[in-house]
C-alpha cells in the first residue's frame, strides 16, 4: 500500500488530489455536535495542502437517498474544516456538476475544496457496479491523484471508496495508515490478557465480531441494549427490555462456545432500569431503579448497567494489557444512564493497557461525558469499519489500496 509520504515525495505540486475522508459527524440542526472526525483528517489535508496540492475532500453524511437532501449536507463540515485549518475552504454544492467541476478548477495551488455528499448522487452506493463505476468515472474527472483516508467507510463497496481508487494513481492517508497499524495490534501478537468490552444495542450488529473474538479474546464484557438478549439466553425474563428473540439461539451457542474455549463471558449482575425510554432532547429526569439482572420486573426496561455491574467490569479491565472497547454500555446520552459507559472508559483510563476505543458512537460518547481523548491509546473514527476489520474481512476500501 503506497503512503502518502511516498506520495509527498514523489510531489504534488499543482495536482488535483481527491481526499476521500469520512466526515460523516454527528449534526443536530446544522450545528455539528463532535467535529472529531473533521480533525481526523486534517494531517493528511494540511500536509497535501503545504505541498502545493490543490487538494479535493469528499465524504458522504449520514444516508440520504441518492438525491441533494439539505438536512445531510456537508457545508457544515467544510466550514468546520476552515475553522480548523485556518484558511478558506471552497465548497462545492454539488457532487460532479457544474459546482464541483468549477470549483475544482478554481482552485490555486494549496487550496482546500470540500465537494457535497457524495450520497446525493444514487451511485455511489449503488450495487450495480456499472452504475457505480460510472460516477466513480466522472468523480475521475476531478483529480490527478486519489488519497484514501476515509477510514470510517473502507468497508463500503462504494464508488469512492473502492471503484474511483481504480482509475487514479493512489495511496493511503495518515489515518488510514494510523488505523490500520493500530488495530494490527489487535490482530497480529496481541498482548495478553486482551479484554474486549462491547455494548451497542443489536446484538445481531455485533454476531461476527463476538464469533472472532471468542477464539482471539481472553474476557469479553457485554453491555448495551444487546445484554438482555444474552440475559435471556439465560432463561432470565427481561421485562419490556430491548430483546432480539431470533438471535437467542446462536447468543446460547456463543455462551456454550465461551464456556468450552475459556473464555470469560461477562455479562451484567444488576441493571438500571425504567418504565420509560428517556425524553434525550429535554433530558427530563427519568424514573431510574437498579434492580438485579436475574430480577427485572415486567413492566421495566433495561437501560443501563448497574453499580456492581460497574465495579466487575472495572476490575475485569484492572489488568488487562490490551482493552478494545466498542459501543455505549447504556443510553448515556441521558445523564440517568450514562454511568456504565462512564465507568468503563474510566477503567481504560486507568488501566496501563494499549486501549483502542472503536467506532463513532463509543468516540463521541468519551467525548461528549467530557473525557481528554489524548488520554486513550487510540480512539478509532470508525465503528463499522473497526469491527469488520476484528472480523476478519477484506475491507474494499483498503482492499482497493494496495495494488
Ligand atoms: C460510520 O459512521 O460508521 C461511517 O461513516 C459509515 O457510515 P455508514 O454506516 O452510513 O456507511
Amino acid at each position: 500500500m503506497k503512503t502518502i509520504d511516498e506520495l509527498l515525495t514523489e510531489g504534488v505540486a499543482g495536482k488535483r488530489v481527491f481526499v476521500r475522508a469520512d466526515l460523516n459527524v454527528p449534526l443536530d440542526g446544522g450545528t455539528i455536535t463532535d467535529d472529531g472526525r473533521i480533525r481526523a483528517v486534517l494531517p493528511t489535508v494540511k500536509a497535501l495542502a503545504d505541498a502545493g496540492a490543490k487538494v479535493v475532500v469528499a465524504s458522504h453524511l449520514g444516508r440520504p437517498k441518492g438525491a441533494p437532501d439539505p438536512a445531510f449536507s456537508l457545508a457544515p463540515a467544510a466550514a468546520r474544516m476552515g475553522e480548523l485549518l485556518g484558511t478558506d475552504v471552497a465548497f462545492a454544492t454539488d457532487t460532479v456538476g457544474d459546482s464541483a467541476r468549477s470549483t475544482v478548477a478554481g482552485l490555486a495551488d494549496g487550496q482546500v475544496a470540500v465537494i457535497e455528499n457524495l450520497r446525493f448522487n444514487a451511485g455511489e452506493t449503488a450495487k450495480d457496479d456499472a452504475e457505480r463505476g460510472a460516477f466513480a468515472d466522472r468523480l475521475a474527472e476531478l483529480a490527478d491523484v486519489y488519497v484514501g483516508d476515509g477510514f470510517g467507510a473502507v468497508h463500503r463497496r462504494h464508488a469512492s471508496v473502492f471503484d474511483l481508487p481504480a482509475r487514479l494513481p493512489h495511496a493511503a492517508g495518515h489515518l488510514i495508515a494510523t488505523e490500520v497499524g493500530v488495530l494490527k495490534k489487535l490482530t497480529e501478537d496481541v498482548k495478553r490478557p486482551y479484554v474486549v468490552a462491547l455494548g451497542g444495542s443489536k446484538v445481531s450488529d455485533k454476531l461476527a465480531v463476538i464469533d472472532q473474538l471468542l477464539g482471539k479474546a481472553d474476557r469479553l464484557l457485554i453491555g448495551g441494549g444487546m445484554v438482555f438478549t444474552f440475559l435471556k439466553a439465560k432463561g432470565y425474563e427481561v421485562g419490556a427490555s430491548l430483546l432480539q428473540e431470533d438471535q437467542i439461539p446462536v447468543v446460547q451457542e456463543y455462551i456454550e462456545r465461551a464456556e468450552k474455549s475459556g473464555v470469560e463471558l461477562v455479562l451484567p449482575v444488576d441493571v438500571v432500569t425504567s418504565t420509560e425510554f428517556p425524553d434525550l432532547k429535554t433530558k427530563a429526569p427519568g424514573h431510574p431503579h437498579t434492580v438485579a439482572a436475574d430480577a427485572i420486573p415486567a413492566d421495566q426496561l433495561g437501560l443501563d448497567i448497574g453499580p456492581e455491574t460497574r465495579k466487575l467490569y472495572a476490575s475485569k479491565l484492572a489488568d488487562a494489557a490490551t482493552v478494545f472497547w466498542n459501543g455505549p454500555m447504556g443510553v448515556f446520552e441521558h445523564p440517568d444512564y450514562a454511568e456504565g459507559t462512564k465507568a468503563v472508559a474510566q477503567a481504560l483510563l486507568d488501566s496501563p493497557a494499549f486501549t483502542v476505543v472503536g467506532g463513532g458512537d463509543s468516540a463521541a460518547a468519551v467525548r461528549l461525558l467530557g473525557f481528554d481523548e489524548n488520554a486513550f491509546g487510540h480512539i478509532s473514527t470508525g465503528g463499522g469499519a473497526s469491527l469488520e476489520y476484528l472480523e476478519g474481512k477484506t475491507l474494499p476500501g483498503l482492499a482497493a489500496l494496495e495494488d
